[in-house]
C-alpha cells in the first residue's frame, strides 16, 4: 500500500502565522525518503488549495476564518477520500482544522468499504469544541465535534459517516474548555489524559484502545498535534502545553502503534516551522513518522503485537 503524502498549508484554523511552512518542513526534514527507506512506497501529490470561497458567516461571533476553513474541508475530504481509496494517506498540515476535512475523506471511504472507523486523538487539546461553542472563534478547536457528529456544523457539509463515541480516544490530553468537557462527559468519549499516563503508564491505556479497534475490525485514522508533545523537545507550535509526552514516550506510542498493524491514515499537525530551532520539532515529527511505519532499533521475532 503506497505511502500518499497530502500536503495541506492550512491556517485558518488559528489566528498565528506560520502553520502554512509544514508540508514545507517535512519534506526538507526528508519525508519520503524516510518512507522509501522502510521500503514503503511512496506518493507525494502535493500541496492542495481550497476552492472558491462563498459567503458565509458564524451565527458566533467569535468565530473567524469561517468560509476559508470550510473551502480547505470540502478540499481535503475530497482528495482525502481519494488517496483512503488508492494507499495510505499522510495528511501534512497545516493547522489542527485540516482534520475536518481529512478525517471526513477517510470515514467516507471507510464507510464506502464497510468498515467501521475508530480516531486516535494525540493531543495536548480535545479540540471538542462546536463552531457555537468556542470562545477563542478558533476552528482548530472543533474537529473532534464534527467527526463525532456534533450538531452546529451548519457551514460543513454534514459529516459523511460519523464516528461514534466509543470509537475516539483522546490522548495525552491536558487541557480542556468547559464546553468542550461537558459534551465529552455526556458522550462519554474515551480521555486518557496526562494523569492516566501518570499513573498507568504511556502503554496500558493505548494497548486496551487498540484491543478495541481490533476486535471491531477497524480501521484507525491518527491525528497527531505536535502540541502532543512536550514543548522541551517540539518548541515549533502555537499552542505548547507544559507536561506533555516525551521523547521515549512519544516513539513507543509509535512503535505500539505500528505493530498493532490497524493504522491506516494519518494527520501531521500543528507544526509552525516559524516557531521551530534549526528544523529539530519538524525532524521530530519525521523521526516519529519513521517509527509509526515500522524503524525499529532492534528487530525481534518475539517482540509482536496481537
Ligand atoms: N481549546 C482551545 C480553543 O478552542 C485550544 C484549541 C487548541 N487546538 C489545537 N488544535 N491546537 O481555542
Ligand atoms: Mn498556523
Ligand atoms: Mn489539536
Ligand atoms: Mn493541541
Amino acid at each position: 500500500l503506497p505511502r500518499i503524502l497530502i500536503g495541506a498549508p492550512i491556517d485558518s484554523g488559528q489566528r498565528r502565522a506560520g502553520c502554512l511552512m509544514g508540508p514545507a518542513a517535512y519534506r526538507v526534514a526528508g519525508i519520503a525518503q524516510a518512507l522509501a527507506d522502510l521500503g514503503h512506497g511512496v506518493e507525494d501529490r502535493g500541496d492542495l488549495a481550497p476552492g472558491p470561497l462563498s459567503a458565509i458567516h458564524s451565527p458566533n461571533p467569535a468565530v473567524h476564518s469561517l468560509a476559508e476553513t470550510v473551502a480547505w474541508t470540502r478540499a481535503l475530504a475530497a482528495a482525502g477520500q481519494a488517496a483512503m481509496a488508492a494507499g495510505f494517506p499522510i495528511f501534512m498540515g497545516g493547522d489542527h482544522s485540516l482534520s475536518l476535512g481529512s478525517v471526513a475523506g477517510v470515514a467516507a471511504q471507510a464507510a464506502a468499504v464497510g468498515r467501521p472507523l475508530f480516531v486516535l486523538w494525540l493531543d495536548a487539546h480535545s479540540d471538542f469544541h462546536t463552531p457555537l461553542t468556542t470562545t477563542s472563534g478558533n476552528l482548530h478547536g472543533t474537529p473532534l465535534a464534527y467527526i463525532a457528529g456534533e450538531p452546529g456544523f451548519d457551514a460543513f457539509a454534514p459529516f459523511p459517516a460519523p464516528v461514534p463515541a466509543d470509537r475516539i480516544c483522546l490522548y495525552g490530553i491536558r487541557s480542556i474548555d468547559p464546553a468542550e468537557y461537558a459534551t465529552m462527559l455526556a458522550r462519554q468519549v474515551t480521555v486518557v489524559d496526562m494523569r492516566d499516563i501518570d499513573e498507568s503508564g504511556i502503554v496500558a491505556p493505548l494497548r486496551a484502545f487498540l484491543d478495541r479497534v481490533r476486535a471491531a475490525g477497524g480501521m484507525l485514522h491518527v491525528s497527531l498535534d505536535v502540541d502532543f508533545l512536550d514543548p522541551g523537545i517540539a518548541p515549533a507550535v502555537g499552542t505548547t502545553v507544559p507536561g506533555g509526552i516525551t521523547f521515549r514516550e512519544a516513539h513507543l506510542v509509535m512503535e505500539h502503534l505500528h505493530d498493532s498493524g490497524l493504522v491506516t491514515s494519518l494527520d501531521l499537525v500543528e507544526l509552525n516551522p516559524f516557531l521551530d530551532e534549526r528544523g529539530r520539532t519538524a525532524k521530530l515529527m519525521v523521526d516519529l513518522v519513521g517509527s509509526l511505519m515500522g524503524r525499529k532499533v532492534f528487530d525481534r521475532p518475539t517482540r509482536s503485537f496481537g
